[in-house]
């Protein structure tokens, strides 16, 4: 059996026998699944059916599903089985049959379809099955010692639906094994190849690691197509079968190698073999190679390949012979109908990629060789980061490949300092991005522009013009920026205060970010660009899909512009003139000449006003007329803009008339909503005003609806009463406030009385020594003020503690001080008592310290030091 043949009859077998729907493979790009980047198993397009998201169009389906795996792809050719492409073909139930009979159908398409001998096939379980070991020992002929438990007998890939599996062996013969004593099925050898994997799918894994259990139990099996095949047409390795041995008898022509006459070189032979099934059905899928995701994974498979072609001693270019063999294996099967339609594009894109990488191939292989040498030179084991970075960036190295290379030569890459190179890169580009430097305009006076259109309805243009740092190029390809002319382009173009449009150019062989489209001076758009994918050349045709959903936004919030304008002439006055304007997708910025701030009453008035306006959902009226004709109409004329002898009226018919080029919504219904949301001064004399439009106004108001709710919930009243609320709150306040106010002033009251209560004669001067409650310098200072007032020609001595920290004030009164007394001199030895310093005036000191205890002890020096003053 051919390996199309296997594949006719599986799906046949259960399609015809079992009541199957028979379904075409899915695209290798997984739809609505962000947790994969390729498909990679039978069941990762059915997610959705498994877990009852989806109601399958038949509980029971049979595919053949395309699959790419990369996560062994350093053992591709190097044993008889691992390969980045294969096909799994698959029977699946969703809620509908179970292991009795899964398990059957498996056995009787193995031993009656394909006719395996019974005697040679072994199945492993998980442990705890013994449903499963029932129903596989009833099976008419099944060698009842054929049965393994072993514990790794349970199927997940990442979240979603998985569940406990039972796994059908081939016993190839002891030549084929290791011959251990303890080989036996599930040993690494090559003796025992699995051929089938039955998997009771009964549980969705979720992203947190933790199992839920599916509403019904399914069936997902999957058994590889070229496995099967390599056992049917009686094969060492896959490599073998043909599905793939075409390839490999196409490489060794190109090469002149022979195949099974040296290990290392038939490796190279089996991995352009695999690649070359990869890369040319992931184009077909609608792949394109680039640095990121899914591209980067082809990328990395198809330099992967020339690599290993020039191994061969393979000079030129060879990949595009390889596709034409994948194409003849899968010309005849079904499900491959695209690759043969489309069989040239996959070429053109494969040999685009394999001219890049050939220019820097070799150049870069001599840099990595010279460092490989060096390294070993100076013992060292791994390849510094920025040499790993300057591969791929300079010479297109994926960072695998360059790994792989060392790891060959016993070496390792500092992926750390690659990463961080990258990451600096990144930030390098994220800055000449935001300074426009890799678009700068280039000298543009040999391009006719006299063809040039700007035509709102254009879907398809050719490309006029491309450059890339300031020079004209021929192409440009994925991780470029540039700046792009078409032909004809839809785009709105920077201008009259409102960005430039932003879209998608899509070319067949390439994806280009179109991020904002601007004029040069003679009136020419170009669109700053970025190539997501794949490339662009001048002379392609590219389809034109502009942002629509951000040009309707930046439309409702440009004829927002002229109706607040109108408003404002009628709510403020006429002296309101434009000033300047900005409209984007999010919000509109509109300056005006005005000398005073717009009141908020006129503020309410002017958003009234224009809301009542969009309410009346009148169409916007665009016409051309002359400057002139223009002018006699009323139309308000902005700017000292040069407009030509026609100009582009918008009327908002009974409201407002502008000369303008911008985009506008059909009719003002499409608005919905207007908001102001800032009135600010810019200039003497001139006011700006920001607003929102649509879903922006409406999520303005949400926001603040939300921030009420909170603010309700906080005061525990309803949100009406919110205001109501908090007036309460402020008059709570301001009595609390007044009756601290009042114990405060009794305290310091209390505190005076005590002092002087406590005043001792120092010849003939009364001195008053005391703790007083002061909660800070000030009140301490207030405390001494109101004590030393009462005591007449006196002095005070205070202190106050407050978190461990002790404030003191000396005050003298004039007499005091015309009798010796100096506050400063006599707080400085008392400050050092309680471990602090200070000084001041001689009526007046104050110092701060930080030993409360030691207090009594500083009072005892004051009045020691007073004595001596006065004495
Ligand atoms: N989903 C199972 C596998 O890929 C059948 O092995």
């Amino acid at each position: 059996m051919t390996g199309n043949e296997l594949r006719e009859a599986y799906l046949q077998f259960f399609a015809e026998k079992k009541g199957h729907l028979r379904l075409p493979s899915f695209s290798l790009i997984p739809q609505d699944d962000p947790t994969l980047l390729l498909i990679g198993a039978g069941m990762a397009p059915l997610k959705p059916f498994f877990t009852g998201k989806m109601k399958p169009p038949r509980t029971r389906v049979t595919t053949s599903q395309r699959c790419v795996r990369t996560g062994d792809i350093e053992n591709v050719g190097r044993t008889a089985r691992h390969q980045t492409y294969f096909e799994m073909l698959g029977n699946f139930s969703f809620g509908d049959y179970f292991k009795g009979e899964a398990i059957p159908w498996a056995w009787e398409f193995l031993t009656e379809v394909v006719e395996l001998p019974k005697d040679k096939l072994w199945v492993t379980v998980y442990p705890d099955d013994d449903e499963a070991i029932e129903i596989w020992k009833s099976q008419p002929g099944f060698p009842q010692d054929h049965v393994v438990k072993l514990d790794d007998n349970f199927w997940e890939i990442g979240p979603g639906p998985c569940g406990p599996d039972s796994e059908i062996y081939i016993d190839l013969g002891p030549e084929r094994g290791c011959g251990k004593p303890t080989c036996g099925v599930g040993c690494d050898c090559d003796r025992y190849l699995e051929i089938w994997n039955l998997v009771f799918t009964q549980y969705d894994r979720q992203e947190d690691g933790s199992y839920k259990d599916l509403a019904h139990k399914n069936i997902d099996t999957g058994c590889g197509l070229e496995r099967l095949a390599s056992v049917v047409q009686g094969k060492k390795t896959n490599f073998e079968t043909d599905l793939l041995y075409p390839i490999i008898e196409y490489a060794s022509k190109v090469s002149g190698v022979k195949y099974g006459e040296d290990e290392a070189k038939d490796v190279s032979l089996k991995v352009i073999a695999d690649h070359a099934r990869s890369m040319a059905i992931m184009i077909m899928d609608g792949i394109l190679p680039s640095n990121e995701g899914r591209g980067y994974v082809l990328r990395r498979i198809l330099r992967r390949a020339i690599r290993h072609g020039r191994m061969l001693g393979i000079t030129g270019k060879f990949l595009e012979g390889a596709v034409d063999a994948v194409v003849e294996i899968y010309k005849d099967a079904s499900d491959f109908g695209e690759l043969v339609a489309k069989h040239d594009y996959i070429k053109k894109v494969i040999s685009i990629e394999e001219d890049r990488f050939a220019a820097t191939l070799n150049q870069g292989m001599d840099l990595l060789t010279k460092e490989i040498d060096e390294l070993k030179g100076a013992g060292k084991k791994a390849l510094p980061g920025e040499i790993g970075f300057r591969l791929y960036d300079t010479f297109g190295f994926p960072w695998e490949l360059t790994e792989e290379i060392l790891h060959e030569q016993g070496l390792d890459l500092d992926k750390d300092g690659f990463d961080k190179a990258m990451e600096e890169q990144r930030q390098r580009a994220r800055a000449a991005r935001a300074a426009n430097i890799r678009v700068q305009v280039p000298d543009l006076s040999g391009i006719d522009v006299s063809k040039l259109a700007v035509d709102p309805e254009a879907k398809e243009s050719k490309v006029v013009a491309i450059w890339k740092d300031g020079k004209l190029v021929d192409e440009i390809h994925d991780g470029e920026e540039a700046g792009i002319i078409l032909e004809k382009t839809p785009f709105y173009a920077e201008g009259g205060g409102q960005v430039g449009d932003e879209g998608y150019l899509l070319s067949e062989l390439g994806r280009i970010h179109a991020t904002n489209a601007k004029k040069l001076p003679d009136g020419t758009v170009y669109h700053i660009s970025y190539v997501e994918e794949g490339q662009l050349k001048v002379g392609d045709t590219v389809k034109i899909e502009v942002d629509q959903t951000k040009k309707l936004a930046s439309a409702r919030n440009h004829t927002a512009t002229h109706l607040l304008q109108a408003a404002l002439k009628r709510v403020v006055g006429d002296q309101v003139n434009q000033a300047g304007s900005s409209v984007t997708p999010e919000r509109l910025r509109f300056d005006f000449t005005n000398f005073e701030p717009v009141s908020a009453q006129q503020l309410a008035d002017v958003e009234e006003l224009v809301n009542n306006e969009i309410l009346k959902g009148i169409d916007v009226e665009i016409t051309h007329m002359s400057l002139d004709e223009a002018k006699k109409a009323g139309a308000m004329a902005l700017f000292s803009e040069k407009y030509g002898d026609v100009v582009r009226v918008v009327k908002v018919p009974g409201f407002s008339m502008e000369l303008c080029a911008g985009s506008h919504v059909k009719n003002i219904g499409q608005i919905g909503a207007f908001k102001i949301v800032a009135e600010t001064g810019v200039a003497s004399g001139v006011r700006r005003i920001e607003a929102l439009t649509g879903k922006a106004a409406l999520d303005y108001m949400n926001a603040k609806a939300a921030k009420l709710a909170e603010a309700a919930q906080k005061l525990k009243a309803s949100e009406d009463d919110v205001p109501a609320a908090i007036d309460k709150l402020l008059e709570e306040k301001k009595a609390a406030d007044a009756q601290l106010a009042e114990v405060a002033e009794m305290r310091e009251k209390a505190d005076a009385k005590k002092l002087l209560a406590s005043v001792e004669d120092i010849a003939g001067v009364p001195v008053a020594c005391g703790v007083a409650h002061a909660g800070s310098m000030d009140e301490l200072r207030e405390v001494a003020d109101l004590s030393a007032s009462k005591l007449d020609g006196g002095v005070v001595v205070l202190a106050c503690v407050n978190d461990g920290k002790v404030s003191l004030v000396v005050k003298a009164a004039k007499d005091a001080v015309k009798k010796g007394v100096h506050a400063g001199k006599v707080i400085k030895e008392a400050a050092a008592i309680v471990g602090g310093g200070g000084g001041g005036r001689p009526d007046m000191a104050q110092a701060g310290g930080k030993n409360p205890d030691a207090l009594p002890k500083a009072f005892e020096k004051a009045v020691e030091v007073l004595k001596t003053q006065l004495g």
